[in-house]
């Protein structure tokens, strides 16, 4: 039997797949130790192997079959397109895909003239503003506290991911329109998934069960 290869992203969603996996027994001891520098895990009683990767890596290390499966968040699945199948909602890790800034942003949206969008996800704002609003708007990417853009004057809104809207709140901002929800998948190489179709669906039908 071939390994099956697992790529996790890193943080949260990993510790979060871990223990759903230990729900239907499959374990990996090595990967709890909290100072290890080890990068790939197995465990030889289910011929697995997993690793962590950083989150915009995962559709790749799937797309090529690197990695058979994969666990990552929606907001990642859409902004690297990459060709592979979702076929699974694993449910936490739940959020918004927004557009937001300050309350004033409001009129400037409605109004359809060129305005500028910072975000870490410069593909979902682009597809949204061009193609599902048929706007033209001006995406200047950037990698991270993207709420302050608005605040310091580099954009007139944000896309952003929003959880609990305490960072909004916090800042001022609010959510003027939403895109879509996000939540971790379950994503799998379209070869594997023919290849190794037995294995994957018991263990897409054993996770099911412990949702
Ligand atoms: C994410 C996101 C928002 C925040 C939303 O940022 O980009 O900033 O979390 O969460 P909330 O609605 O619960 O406040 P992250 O913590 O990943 O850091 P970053 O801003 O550096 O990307």
């Amino acid at each position: 039997m071939r390994y099956l290869t697992f790529a996790l992203a890193k943080g949260r969603l990993a510790k979060k797949t871990l223990s759903l996996f230990e729900q239907i027994g499959i374990t990996c001891e090595e990967m709890k130790e909290p100072d290890t520098r080890k990068l790939i895990f197995t465990n030889e009683e289910y011929k697995m192997r997993f690793f962590l990767a950083k989150a915009g890596d995962v559709p790749t290390y799937v797309e090529y079959g690197a990695a058979d499966i994969g666990v990552v968040g929606k907001d990642t699945i859409l902004e690297e397109g990459r060709n592979l199948y979702e076929v699974m909602d694993l449910g936490f890790g739940k959020c918004r895909m927004c557009v937001c800034g300050p309350e004033s942003a409001k009129e400037i949206l409605k109004r359809n003239e060129i305005i500028r969008v910072a975000s870490k996800y410069p593909n979902i704002a682009k597809d949204y503003f061009n193609n599902k609003k048929n706007q033209t708007v001006e995406i200047i990417k950037l990698n991270g506290s993207v709420e302050l853009a608005p605040i310091v004057g580099l954009a007139d809104v944000i896309v952003d991911i929003v959880e609990t809207g305490s960072t909004l709140r916090e800042n001022g901002l609010s959510v003027l329109e939403e895109i879509c929800p996000l939540s971790a998948r379950v994503v799998v190489n379209q070869v594997s998934l023919r290849m190794e179709h037995n294995r994957i669906r018991n263990l897409l039908a054993d996770l099911n069960k412990v949702m």
